[in-house]
């Protein structure tokens, strides 16, 4: 018999990335054409932890919907083959979608030792070490040459507001990570500087980016705790931002109530936020979110949930959505901006 190809019309530097990684999930999982199995035999072969069992799963729903297996409950079917991705430097690749430094290095590394991953005999922190950190890579998490493009719309809707309003704007950036997003916006609105506040929970992170940008404030702030207790007064920002950061939010609905709190009835959001997990991510910085032993991993595994969750969550917090639009179609680097403002009411 033949190997079947699951066949790709046009290989685009995303494409290969995601094929990159698939191929990486069946060579890890021991997949053959043509054989059968279980998840919990192939779980229990793997010697595979508690903790990255979600993994696994989420691999291979994957392998399903590229018609790489057939799923039916806790068996599988392997009835195709991943396509040739083409790729000859995989670095080239990363650095042509302009993937963060530690983010690729993260990714080509973890490719190379998934198994030992999935039985914690090696460490993310260990394949960062030394010149990056388990941090470093949560900041530049989903952060691509696309991502360029929401930080700039972000910073021209940042523009507009501050035109309307007619004074200085109060800003909250949530989860600031590398600064990417707050310098797109500082580039285009300099005296936006006055009062920006660059928040994350990470207190190596506000460091750095303290030390970066002398001219905003920053501060600690944590998605998953009152905003009250930890310093912010309800209806004490005219914008609020959150580049790619929300996703860290055990529950999204009551961290948006929130911001919701946070803003004045008027006030502006600006979230950016892959949405729907992507194959280069589960095979790397993912990892980063598999739970302590014995904890649950958020939303079941959904890491970064579907566009519609959040415009329901939006919704049912009192946002109307103004502006919504996408980069990067359904590829690893995909992303999406949603824009929303508190209702009056
Ligand atoms: C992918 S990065 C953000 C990227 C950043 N906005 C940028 O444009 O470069 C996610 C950030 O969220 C922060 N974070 C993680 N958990 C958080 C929480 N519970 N509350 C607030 N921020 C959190 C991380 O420290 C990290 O810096």
């Amino acid at each position: 018999m033949t190997d079947l190809q699951v066949s790709r019309h046009k290989l685009t530097p995303e494409v290969q990335l995601e094929l990159v990684s698939l191929r990486a999930m069946a060579d890890a999982l021991g997949l053959r054409y043509a054989t059968a199995g279980s998840i919990s035999a192939t779980l229990r072969e793997l010697g595979v932890v508690r903790r990255h069992e979600w993994l696994v799963r989420r691999w291979l729903l994957a392998l399903a919907a590229e018609g790489v297996i057939e799923l039916d409950g806790d068996s599988f079917q392997v009835c195709g083959v991943v396509p040739e991705s083409g790729v000859v430097d995989l670095a080239e690749l990363q650095e042509c979608l302009r993937l963060p430094v530690d983010v690729a290095r993260l990714h080509a590394g973890a490719l190379t030792v998934l198994p030992q991953l999935l039985r914690d005999e090696i460490t993310v922190g260990e394949l960062l070490a030394p010149i990056g950190t388990e941090q470093d890579a949560i900041a530049g998490e989903g952060l691509s040459l696309l991502t360029d493009e929401l930080d700039d719309a972000c910073a021209n809707l940042f523009l507009r507001k501050l035109i309307s309003i007619r004074r200085d704007l109060r800003a909250v950036e949530i989860g600031g990570g590398t600064g990417r997003l707050t310098d797109a916006i500082l580039s285009e609105v300099p005296r936006a500087a006055d009062d920006y506040l660059f928040t994350d929970v990470s207190e190596y992170v506000r460091r750095v980016a303290a030390a970066a940008r002398p001219q905003i404030w920053t501060a600690a702030l944590d998605v998953n705790e009152d905003f009250v207790a930890q310093g912010f007064p309800n209806t004490s920002a005219d914008v609020v931002i959150a580049g790619h950061s929300l996703h860290h939010a055990v529950n999204i609905g009551r961290a948006l109530t929130r911001i919701r709190d946070l803003l004045e009835p008027g006030g502006e959001l600006l979230i950016t936020a892959p949405v729907g997990d992507d194959l280069a991510a589960l095979t790397s910085t993912h990892f980063l979110h598999s739970p302590a032993q014995d904890r649950e991993v958020l939303r079941g595994g959904d890491i970064h949930p579907p566009e519609r969750l959040w415009r329901v969550a939006l919704r049912a917090t009192g946002f109307s959505l103004l502006t919504s639009m996408s980069v990067g179609g359904r590829s690893p680097v995909r992303h999406h901006l949603f824009h929303a403002v508190r209702e009056a009411i």
